[in-house]
C-alpha cells in the first residue's frame, strides 16, 4: 500500500505530521508481529510526503520541519507564490505528473489551503489504467465551514470535501454541515484533530524553547523557577487578507488593542503578507521604553500603541511555547483557535465567523469580529477570565492513528474486492479507451 501525503503551507505542517508518524508506528507493528512470517508477506506502508512549495522559507516552512521532526519531502514541487489561480494552476500541472509516476493508493491532503484543492481535484480526474482507476482521496479536517464564501478556505473546504472519498472530521459540526450537504455518511469519519496530537505530542518540548527569555517576558528566576516568573504578556497573530490588505480595517484592529498594549506588552510575529502591508500602509511602530530591554530576534520592538512587540514569524515550539504562557491570544487564525481551546488559554478571534464553533462552545474562544469598539470590549471580558481547560471529543492525540487504521482497513476491502472481482472477471476488452483520456 502507497500513500502520498501533500503538504504546502505553515499550517499543514502539525496537521501531516501525526499521520505520517502513525504510519511508521504500523510499520514498525508490523514488522515486530511477523518475525516468524516470511519478508514478503509483510507489506508495509510505503509512504511518499509531497511539498508543494506554496510556503518556501525558513520562517515559514523549513523551521517546520526541524522542530516537528518531519522527514525531508520526498518531492518538493517548489511552487512558491502567486495569485489563486496562477498558484493552483502551478500546483495542478506539477502534481498530476508526481502522481502518474508514483500511482499511489492513497493520496491524503490536509487544511483548506490551495494546495489541498490543488491535488485533490487532479486526483479526482486522474485515471491510471483503463478501468479509471486513481487513488483514494482522504481529506483530513472535513466538513468545517465558516458560511463565508469570500473567504478563499471556504471555497477551498467545499470542493476539496465534496471530490474526497475519506472525509476525516475534527468536530462535530463537521458532521452536521456534511450531512446538511449531502455527502453519504459511510464517507465520513469522526477522528478527532491531527493538529492537537501536534500540540500534545510536542508540548513537553516547547517548554524548552528559549522564546520567553529572548523576548525578555521571563523575571530573574527562569520560567520554571517561580509561579510568577512569566510576565502578564498577550500574543497576536493577523494574516487574513480580509483584515491586513484593507488599511482601515487593519487600523481598526490595531485600534482594538490599544487599550490591552498599554496594559501588558503584546507579542506580533508578523506574517510575511502582513510584513508587507505595513511597510506599503506606513504603519508606525515606534521603539518604546520597554525595547530597550528587549533582544535577540525583534525587529521592531514596544511602540506608540503602548507595548505591540513585533517579530518575524516564529518556529513552532517557540509559537507553542508563546500560546502556552499568554495571558490572552488574539488572533485571526483557525489553527490558533484550537490549539488556544486545548491550553485553556483566552482566545478573541478578530473575524465575523469561524469554522470552528466547538472553539467557542468549550468557552475559551470569543468571536470578536473587527471593529475597534467590539474588539476592546471582547478583550475586557477576556482578560479577566481564569483558564479552563476543555477537550472537545476526540481531541485526544489519538487522531493520526485513528486515519491511518481506518486507511488500511479501507485498502484491504477494496483489494479484496478487487480480487473476488478478477476471480470472476469476463475477458478483458481490447477496445477500452486510454488511460486519462479526457474523451468520453
Ligand atoms: C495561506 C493559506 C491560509 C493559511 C496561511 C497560513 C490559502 C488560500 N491560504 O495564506 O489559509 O492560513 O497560508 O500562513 O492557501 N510568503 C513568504 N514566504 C513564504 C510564503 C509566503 O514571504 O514562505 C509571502 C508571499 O509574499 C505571499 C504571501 O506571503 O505572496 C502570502 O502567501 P500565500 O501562500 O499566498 O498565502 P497566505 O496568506 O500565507
Amino acid at each position: 500500500m502507497k500513500i502520498l501525503t501533500i503538504v504546502g503551507a505553515r499550517p499543514n505542517f502539525m496537521k501531516a505530521g501525526p499521520i505520517i508518524g502513525a504510519i511508521n508506528e504500523h510499520n514498525r507493528t508490523l514488522l515486530e508481529n511477523s518475525a516468524n512470517r516470511p519478508r514478503q508477506q509483510v507489506e508495509a506502508i510505503r509512504h511518499v510526503l509531497v511539498h508543494t512549495g506554496q510556503h518556501y522559507d525558513e520562517f515559514m516552512s523549513g523551521s517546520f520541519f526541524n522542530d516537528l521532526n518531519l522527514p525531508k519531502p520526498d518531492v518538493h514541487l517548489g511552487v512558491g507564490s502567486g495569485s489563486h489561480a496562477v498558484q493552483t494552476a502551478e500546483i495542478m500541472k506539477k502534481f498530476e505528473e508526481v502522481l502518474l509516476g508514483e500511482k499511489p493508493d492513497v493520496v491524503v491532503v490536509v487544511g483548506d489551503v490551495n494546495s489541498t484543492l490543488a491535488c485533490a481535484l487532479v486526483t479526482s480526474k486522474i485515471c491510471f489504467d483503463a478501468d479509471g482507476s486513481r487513488p483514494l482521496i482522504s481529506h483530513v479536517e472535513a466538513g468545517l465551514r465558516s458560511f463565508d464564501r469570500s473567504m478563499p478556505e471556504e471555497i477551498n473546504r467545499i470542493l476539496t470535501d465534496h471530490v474526497s472519498d475519506l472525509l476525516f472530521v475534527t468536530e462535530e459540526s463537521g458532521l452536521r454541515n456534511l450531512r446538511n450537504e449531502g455527502v453519504s455518511p459511510d464517507k465520513v469519519h469522526f477522528v478527532g484533530n491531527t493538529m492537537i496530537d501536534s500540540l500534545l505530542n510536542f508540548k513537553e518540548k516547547a517548554e524548552k524553547s528559549t522564546v520567553l527569555e529572548r523576548l525578555a517576558l521571563v523575571g530573574q528566576a527562569g520560567k520554571n523557577g517561580g509561579a510568577n516568573a512569566v510576565t502578564r504578556y498577550a500574543l497576536l497573530t493577523l494574516h487574513r487578507p480580509s483584515n491586513v490588505d484593507n488599511r482601515a480595517v487593519f487600523l481598526n484592529i490595531l485600534g482594538g488593542l490599544e487599550e490591552l498594549a498599554t496594559d501588558c506588552p503584546v507579542v506580533f510575529p508578523v506574517h510575511p503578507r502582513t510584513q508587507r502591508r505595513i511597510r506599503e500602509f506606513g504603519i508606525e511602530f515606534d521603539p518604546g521604553e520597554a525595547a530597550k530591554e528587549r533582544k535577540g530576534d525583534l525587529r521592531g520592538s514596544g511602540n506608540c500603541r503602548g507595548g505591540i512587540v513585533l517579530t518575524d514569524p516564529l518556529g513552532y515550539l517557540d509559537f507553542l511555547c508563546l500560546m502556552k504562557h499568554a495571558t490572552l491570544v488574539v488572533t485571526d487564525s483557525g489553527g490558533i483557535q484550537e490549539e488556544t481551546t486545548i491550553l485553556g488559554v483566552p482566545c478573541i478571534t478578530v473575524r465575523e465567523n469561524t469554522e470552528r464553533p466547538a472553539t467557542v462552545e468549550s468557552g475559551t474562544n470569543t468571536i470578536a469580529g473587527t471593529k475597534t469598539e467590539t474588539i476592546k470590549d471582547a478583550i475586557r471580558r477576556q482578560v479577566g477570565r481564569k483558564r479552563e481547560n476543555s477537550v472537545p471529543k476526540n481531541w485526544d492525540g489519538r487522531a493520526g492513528a485513528r486515519i491511518v487504521d481506518i486507511l488500511v482497513r479501507r485498502h484491504y476491502e477494496a483489494f479484496s474486492f478487487r480480487r473476488s472481482l478478477i476471480a470472476h472477471a469476463a475477458p478483458l476488452r481490447t477496445d477500452a479507451p486510454a488511460a486519462n483520456s479526457i474523451d468520453a
